[in-house]
């Protein structure tokens, strides 16, 4: 037996007792005749202490051991002369008895405690060691917490987690695909899933008319702190459902991880907050409602005075920065720099300052009188102390700068407490959107995503303002999950290809077994997929999902601790009859 209990089990009542325990040293202190350890595995630390009554030849042995090599000490559970609160076990230690050394280990290459002196790309490469560390072992427990719920959740709500194949047909989704080469059909490639659309949906006319799977999913597209190339989805779809059904099954679901993981109660429904409305007042579908600073139109008041940045501009909003009327010259030029950055994309930052004595000091005082400044006051809501900053250009490019500006207020201001948490639905997106560049319409989310009942006429007549039956699940500004009610009606799914302009053999060719399984029968159905690592960095407090993912890769797609992706042998390339075009590096 190598272990009678972990190194996060033992306590005063153990007082006494004879123990073995196994594990890693963390920390070894040699003070004098005494030697301490700590010695940690999964479950926490326990000091260990060979005092100055042990036989020689035990301190001999302590004197030998290393940071992370793994042992097994025998001895008994004493109490701690000076007690340690911060450790769960720090009440008691192990005066140790006999140890051995089970296996040795290579000095690591940085600390490995809470605090790691290891930069990202060392732990990166030492993954596994990282995985060692407090902070990210708690990520991986949290995960495992909150698969653990979704899966009685659903499971008890009748939900079947039917697994589907990761090597498919190539569907559009959006993103790019990964593929896989077929060496028993030469030239034909696999596509690992985006997500499982459409097994999904086959499995709704199958009849299994409520399935989830937590599933990986795969998509070639550039990185960003809540993208992976590979993550997973609680993907989800249910029959006989409309919109609401649907909402409210998941809302279920969500509402029994707040409370279950967090101890977070939501007693009111979630909000639900139209795709316009979320446009027109936080420039942005994924709004952060864990604070206020709407936007405002001011395009009317302030057109029509000769100031051309504004008379020329197709939207001119507003914000309001509660209480910052006395931002310094400075600070005014940092958030102009800002807005003006590559990434924001804004050609500059007017502002008026609210003085507390009720006068205003504006960068376009040339064009704009006392008058005119405390009318766009009024019109913002805001009061004598607020700094009210305005963005003015083309409505979409406008709508994110000051999207992006109001976060980085919200964020200077302490208004996005990762504590505080703001759920809502966003829904009726638009059902297509027009793209210049081809002079053709694309589905917002995929060709199968049904339209708003109520707008099924405007098909023929407008298309471009045809709301879609599809929602996304938001908190703190982040699109944590998102889907739609299915077109299951083969004269609606036709017209919906031919207002993506597929002609029907087009339409046939891609889609095909989708196509052809809707001619047996399918059900009304709808689901929703929610993107699982985020939903754990959420839970978590964090702004990346890499730490809830025991193996990421880099913001490169590169997994540096196996060095992949990697060349592979040219017996490999010729047995899958590929011909590279050039070197890999
Ligand atoms: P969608 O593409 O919106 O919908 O994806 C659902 C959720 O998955 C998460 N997500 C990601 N997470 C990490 N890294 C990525 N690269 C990434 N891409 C997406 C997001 C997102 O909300 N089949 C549809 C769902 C449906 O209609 O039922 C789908 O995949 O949190």
């Amino acid at each position: 037996m190598y272990r009678t209990h972990t190194c996060g089990q033992l306590r005063k009542e153990h007082l006494g007792q004879t123990v073995t325990l196994a594990g890693w040293v963390q920390k070894v202190r040699n003070l004098g005749a005494m030697t301490f350890f700590d010695l940690r595995d999964r479950y926490g630390v326990t000091q260990l202490v060979i005092d100055e009554k042990a036989p020689k030849a035990l301190h001999e042995q302590a004197a030998r051991l290393g940071r992370e090599f793994v042992i097994q000490a025998t001895g008994t559970v004493v109490e701690r002369a000076s007690k340690n609160e911060r450790m769960a076990t720090g009440e008691i230690e192990v005066a140790v008895g006999s140890l051995h050394v089970l296996n040795a280990s290579a000095t690591p290459p940085f600390t490995i405690e809470d605090q790691s002196d290891g930069g990202d790309e060392l732990r990166m490469k030492y993954r596994y060691l990282d995985l060692r560390r407090n902070p990210l072992k708690n990520a991986l427990v949290l995960r495992h917490k909150m698969a653990r719920i979704v899966r009685n959740h659903l499971s008890d709500n009748d939900f079947l987690e039917i697994e589907t194949p990761y090597l498919i047909r190539s569907t559009p989704e959006g993103a790019r695909d990964f593929v896989v080469p077929s060496r028993m059909n030469p030239g034909e490639f696999y596509a690992l899933p985006q997500s499982p659309q459409t097994f999904k949906q086959l499995l709704m006319v199958a009849g299994y008319d409520r399935y989830f799977q937590i599933v990986r999913c795969f998509r070639d597209e550039d990185l960003r702190a809540d993208r992976q190339p590979e993550f997973t989805q609680i993907d989800c779809e249910m029959s006989f459902v409309e919109r609401d059904d649907v909402l409210n099954m998941f809302e279920g679901l969500a509402k029994a991880l707040f409370d279950q993981v967090l101890g977070v109660r939501f007693a009111e429904k979630f909000p639900r907050m139209s795709y316009a409305d979320a446009m027109e007042f936080y420039g942005s579908d994924k709004p952060d409602t864990r604070f206020g600073m709407l936007f405002n139109d001011i395009a009317p008041l302030v057109q029509g005075r000769d100031f051309a940045v504004f008379d020329s501009a197709e939207y001119v909003g507003a914000i309001v920065a509660e209480g910052c009327a006395n931002y310094t010259r400075k600070q005014i030029d940092e958030l102009t720099d800002f807005v003006k950055r590559p990434q924001v994309g804004a050609k500059g930052l007017v502002y008026v300052r609210c003085d507390a004595d009720g006068t205003f000091k504006s960068s376009v005082d040339k064009f704009y009188g006392p008058d005119d400044l405390a009318k766009i006051a009024s019109a913002t809501r805001a009061r004598a102390g607020d700094l009210i900053l305005i963005l003015a250009g083309a409505k979409r490019q406008t709508l994110s700068a000051l999207s992006t500006l109001r976060l980085e207020m919200g964020q200077r201001l302490g208004l996005r407490d990762p504590k505080k948490f703001s759920p809502l639905w966003v829904v009726d997106f638009p059902l297509l959107e027009w793209d210049e560049e081809s002079g053709r319409f694309f589905a917002m989310h995929h060709p199968f995503t049904s339209p708003n009942p109520g707008d099924v006429a405007l098909m023929d007549t407008d298309p471009g303002a045809v709301r879609a039956n599809a929602y996304d699940f938001v908190v703190n500004g982040v699109e944590i999950g998102g889907g739609s009610i299915r077109i299951f009606d083969s004269a609606l799914q036709r017209k919906m290809f031919a207002i993506l302009g597929f002609a029907p053999e087009e339409a046939e060719a891609q889609f095909v077994f989708l196509t052809n399984a809707f001619r047996f029968g399918a059900p009304p159905h709808g689901g929703i997929a929610f993107g699982f690592d985020r939903f754990c960095s959420l839970f978590g407090g964090a702004d990346s999902i890499r730490d809830y993912i025991a193996f990421p890769k880099n913001n490169a797609g590169r997994d540096t601790m196996a060095d992949s992706p990697s060349p592979i042998a040219p017996a490999q390339l010729n047995e899958l009859m590929i011909d590279l075009r050039t070197a890999p590096k």
